[in-house]
């Protein structure tokens, strides 16, 4: 029976293998997907495993996004721009990285039936997942992207990999159309110390955290009377295509998909 995992750390809250398996059973394929805690020099060999067939596939989460990167023989253009690889696919005897998280957000986006043309979009975070929302944003014709991180060095590598990107210190605000919160503040119910009050409420509050459903900068953003909206759909939507890059078979998605996973 094929074999597939999700690699991170910590990894005990990762719901992509709840998703998977369904999926696969949904499809009648023969396989499983497990989640497995790795340390740093254990990545290699792992990734060896894959090559070597015993492993089917991977998807990867924090903290080795890029980590993985030496250990490929090929990235697709979005991994390569982003150095984000969260599937890892074996293609013709060549390991492959791919970034499937574009595809999740924009999907996420558009289903929001928000357009991100033209709008001014400010990401609080640098983290893992951001080059990615900023490959996406950029697709989708953003006017201006800030970056604010609590470690301003970090916001400023990114310009590395993206031009035009502006960069903000760390409680400091800007206008905007769109904020989304890329940082961890939330996931443990802490509160994100910024004062959105003075720009209106036609704005779209965006939080890559979806456990908890509603994090207090989703509820700041509610209490002022604009759109909110966690990560869930983007979670969805990147499992959806990493399985799609697996098994050529594009799985199902609606309502019961999110209340199967809400049931946690
Ligand atoms: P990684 O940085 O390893 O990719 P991550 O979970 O993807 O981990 O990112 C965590 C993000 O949350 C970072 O932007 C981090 O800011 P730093 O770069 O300064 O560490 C941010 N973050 C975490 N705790 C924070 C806090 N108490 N206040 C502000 N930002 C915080």
């Amino acid at each position: 029976m094929k074999k597939y995992l999700v690699i991170g750390n910590p990894i005990d809250h990762s719901l992509s293998p709840k998703l998977q398996n369904w999926w696969l059973k949904e499809n009648n394929i023969d396989a499983i997907y497990d989640k497995i805690k790795l340390e740093d020099n254990e990545i290699k060999n792992f990734i060896q495993d894959i090559k070597e067939q015993k492993i089917a596939g991977c998807n990867v989460t924090v903290p080795f996004k890029k980590t993985v990167i030496p250990f490929l023989d090929k990235l697709s253009p979005e991994a390569d721009q982003t150095q984000s690889v969260n599937t890892i696919t074996f293609e013709n005897g060549d390991l492959v990285g791919h970034n499937t998280d574009i595809a999740g957000f924009d999907t996420a986006i558009r289903k929001l039936n928000f357009s991100v043309k033209d709008k001014k979009v400010l990401i609080l975070g640098a983290g893992g997942v951001v080059p990615s929302l900023i490959f996406a944003l950029k697709n989708m014709h953003a006017q201006e992207i800030t970056i604010s991180n609590r470690t301003r060095e970090k916001a400023e590598n990114l310009k590395v990999l993206f031009n035009n990107l502006k960069i903000l210190d760390w409680g400091d605000l800007t206008d905007f159309h769109m904020v989304i919160n890329a940082t961890s503040l939330g996931l443990n119910n802490e509160t994100i110390d910024l004062d959105f009050s003075s720009f209106g409420r036609d704005k779209l509050f965006y939080d890559v955290i979806y456990n908890p459903q509603e994090t207090h900068f989703l509820k700041m953003g509610k209490h002022l009377g604009c759109k909110t909206e966690n990560g869930k759909t983007m979670f969805v939507y990147q499992a959806l295509e990493a399985f799609k890059l697996w098994h050529k078979i594009e799985p199902k998605v609606n309502k019961d998909t999110f209340k199967f996973l809400d049931n946690d």
